[in-house]
């Protein structure tokens, strides 16, 4: 398939994988690469800009594809070393970013400068329009189905997406509660030229993850994510365990005089522990609704081919045989 999407960043499939915290290593983002797509190593789980250049020549170790590498910027109490991620990030040749969370006008000279291509993702089409007009190359926008932080406007992608394509001229990728062909297909219906998947890519063979963090997502239904930290404007859609419980409980009991060390010890450095050793119930984690979209675990392959073959088959088969009844 080909899109605008497909060819700035010179991959066969429009289907992105978005940055995972503890997910985004070498492993995942060279097996979206090697299936066609774009795989996406994401740099702060990185701990320092040399531990990423060596997680780039990892990735570049297992596919000889374009991948690309995420940025995300959230509120920190130390903030990360932007430039020297920035300098990893051309050191090592990448041609493809993803930026995240707020705006990314600080990394857009050197990263323009050295010839990447910036997708930044957004939850809102105002935030992708100021994205535009700072020159991003394309936006990924994200629904508020989607895992992780969907932002304070909770418009789902059945209305974002459209009004994405009413007000953009860069393309777009649809992003947050993507799992099929049937996802694809009615993103590029709604004016996307590609998708971006996340939980669905942790539900297979070679995400490296504790295979505790698959059953999970296997096992949880459409109405399993909760929405936590919204007192804090910084809303995470996480996958409801004992640890989101007691946030919650938190959140109702303290109402306004809750204070981030309150839930600190649910949310502050979980991820290792919840995604390598599998220990699933110590704190919250990103999840999206689009888990009850998940029924197996197959390999990335199988997955990406998979919806390309059906995207097929509904374009040809199923919607062009509406308009020849
Ligand atoms: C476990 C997990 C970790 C995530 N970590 C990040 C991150 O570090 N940076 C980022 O920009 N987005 C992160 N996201 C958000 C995804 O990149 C993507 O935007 C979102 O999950 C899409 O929705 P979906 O899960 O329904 O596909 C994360 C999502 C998940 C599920």
């Amino acid at each position: 398939m080909k899109t605008r999407i497909t060819e700035l960043f010179g991959i066969e499939h429009p289907i992105i994988q978005g940055g995972m915290h503890f997910v985004g290593f070498a492993e995942m983002a060279a097996a979206v690469s090697n299936a066609g797509g774009l795989g996406i190593v994401t740099g702060l789980t990185q701990p320092t800009p040399a531990d990423l250049a060596n997680e780039i020549t990892r990735c570049r170790e297992m596919t000889d594809k374009p991948f690309g590498v995420n940025l995300t910027f959230l509120p920190a109490l130390k903030a990360p070393d932007y430039p020297g991620y920035v300098k990893a990030i051309i050191d090592g040749g990448i041609k493809s970013v993803e930026t995240a969370g707020n705006n990314p006008a600080q990394v857009l000279p050197p990263l323009k400068e050295a010839g990447v291509k910036v997708i930044h993702k957004c939850t809102s089409v105002r935030h992708a329009l100021k994205a535009q007009s700072i020159g991003c190359d394309a936006v990924s926008v994200d629904g508020f189905e989607c895992g992780g932080h969907p932002g304070e406007d909770d418009i789902p992608n059945m209305i974002l997406l459209p009004r994405a394509a009413d007000e953009l001229d860069i393309p777009f990728v649809a992003s947050g509660g993507m799992a099929d062909a049937r996802s694809l297909v009615a993103s590029l219906a709604m004016g996307a030229e590609g998708m971006n998947m996340a939980t669905r890519f942790i539900a297979t063979k070679e995400a490296p993850v504790h295979e505790n963090v698959k059953q999970a997502i296997l096992a949880a239904s459409e109405r399993d994510t909760r929405l936590i930290m919204r007192p804090f404007r910084n809303t995470e859609r996480v996958l409801n365990n004992a640890a989101v419980e007691s946030i919650l409980e938190k959140e109702k009991q303290l109402g306004d005089a809750i204070k981030f060390e309150d839930i600190i010890d649910e949310v502050g450095g979980v991820y290792p522990r919840i995604m390598q050793k599998g220990e699933m119930d110590i704190g919250a984690w990103s999840c999206g609704m689009v888990a009850g979209l998940v029924y197996d675990i197959p390999t990335v392959q199988e997955l990406v081919d998979r919806i390309m073959a059906e995207a097929e088959q509904i374009i040809r088969g199923r919607l062009e045989g509406f308009l020849a009844a």
